[in-house]
């Protein structure tokens, strides 16, 4: 008798320990944050991280009344791993929103699992045009190649130079970045003389900055993803390539923020097109930069942190319209059409397209109080992905 109250009571507290976590479950707000913390693209995982971080900081861990939780997995930019981590979140922890993407085969990994389990995802990084395509649950906070690719085009040829040479990562914003670049510069009536690919992963710049050199066109045009150009950058002043006066450009990847003061003196005066620079000066960016820094010992925000926290923002006002109702499709209608002040200027998430509408600024690097920084001379407003055909 005894036992089996004893049983009974068991029995009874496992169900409302059961309830209980069900009604806790109930009360909170999952974001699964797949990032590459680790490997070649480990700097896109830590800047989008610790602004994910910041956004949460600074505006809570409540919103609508649920308890917004983190889950960071790192991914290591291996495509698999990403489509298994996406599984498991969905699966196992149930989150209500898939973000991070650092790399273009991780979101294309990810997108038949946003679509077949509903679950909007927030491509924080990835940048290659037809990403949004692939899944209509998914919504970018990042930028697209042939955006920043296409305001190159139209600055080079009225800038002195003729005829350029492409080298480009051989995956697909590379191939945006090449293609976008050529097509436009043929347009305004420059010369392609070669377009070289390298590869994604270890990418060894000799033997194609000596073709190059050969070469020796107007300028060197480059697409590599954040974290890369510093070596490249590197190659190419230590082969007197800007003193055989080849310039060069490219989109701001080359120039990123988080790694240009290790570049040397090499890439001062070089031009590039992007939509983010830590030197924007807007009191909204100061403002971001300098609690970004505080947080995260001196860290300069790069274009990846500036995705990661308006991705977070998005997520969050998403949540808030929804009013903590809403399931995958809600939250991705509230995204459609939203506008706001971003750090990097005033930005749209396209309501037809889910991609992010934006400012594209021309950039210089320059030398400011012993630092260097991408200093913007020129902009074009509003510059709707060129990429999407409908
Ligand atoms: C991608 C990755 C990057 O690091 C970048 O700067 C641009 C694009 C990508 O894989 O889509």
């Amino acid at each position: 008798m005894h036992k089996r109250t004893l049983l009974q009571t068991a029995a009874a507290l496992a169900l409302l320990g059961a309830s209980g976590l069900s009604l806790a479950q109930d009360n909170v707000f999952k974001i699964g944050l797949i990032l590459p913390m680790t490997g070649q693209q480990a700097t896109t995982g830590r800047q989008i991280e610790a602004a994910a971080k910041l956004w949460m900081a600074q505006n809570g861990d409540t919103v609508a009344g649920k308890k917004v939780q983190l889950i960071v997995k790192d991914d290591a930019s291996v495509p698999a791993n990403t489509r298994r981590l996406a599984q498991e979140l969905v699966v196992n922890d149930k989150v209500n929103v898939l973000a991070g993407m650092g790399i273009t085969p991780s979101a294309l990994a990810v997108a038949p699992i946003a679509t077949q389990s509903k679950t909007p995802l927030v491509v924080m990084a990835a940048a290659t045009s037809s990403i949004t395509e692939a899944s209509p649950l998914i919504v970018r906070s990042s930028f697209t190649l042939p955006q920043a690719a296409v305001a190159m085009a139209d600055w080079a040829p009225k800038n002195g130079i003729k005829n350029v040479v492409t080298l480009v990562s051989d995956y697909g914003p590379g191939i945006d970045a090449e293609k976008f670049f050529k097509d436009r510069f043929l347009f305004n009536g420059g010369k392609i003389t070669e377009s070289l690919r390298v590869p994604l992963m270890n990418p060894d710049f000799a033997p194609f900055l000596q073709k190059v050199r050969d070469l020796k066109p107007d300028a060197l045009f480059v697409f590599t993803p954040s974290g890369a150009g510093a070596a490249l950058m590197k190659q190419f002043g230590e082969r007197g390539m800007d003193k055989a006066g080849i310039r060069l450009i490219g989109t701001g990847d080359i120039t990123d923020d988080d790694q240009l003061n290790d570049m040397g003196d090499v890439a001062l005066g070089v031009v590039t097109s992007h939509h983010y620079s830590t030197f924007h000066p807007s009191a909204a960016n100061k403002k971001f930069v300098e609690a970004f820094e505080k947080a995260n010992k001196g860290l300069r925000p790069n274009f990846m942190a500036v995705g990661g926290y308006d991705g977070m923002r998005i997520i969050y006002e998403a949540l808030k319209k929804t009013g903590g109702k809403g399931g995958g499709e809600a939250l991705v209608g509230a995204m459609k059409g939203m506008m706001f002040e971003s750090p990097r200027g005033p930005v749209l998430i396209d309501a037809q397209t889910r991609d992010i509408t934006q400012n594209i600024y021309l950039r210089k690097v320059e030398k400011k109080n012993g630092a260097l920084w991408n200093v913007e001379f020129d902009v074009i407003k509003d510059v709707k992905d060129p990429g999407k055909t409908k």
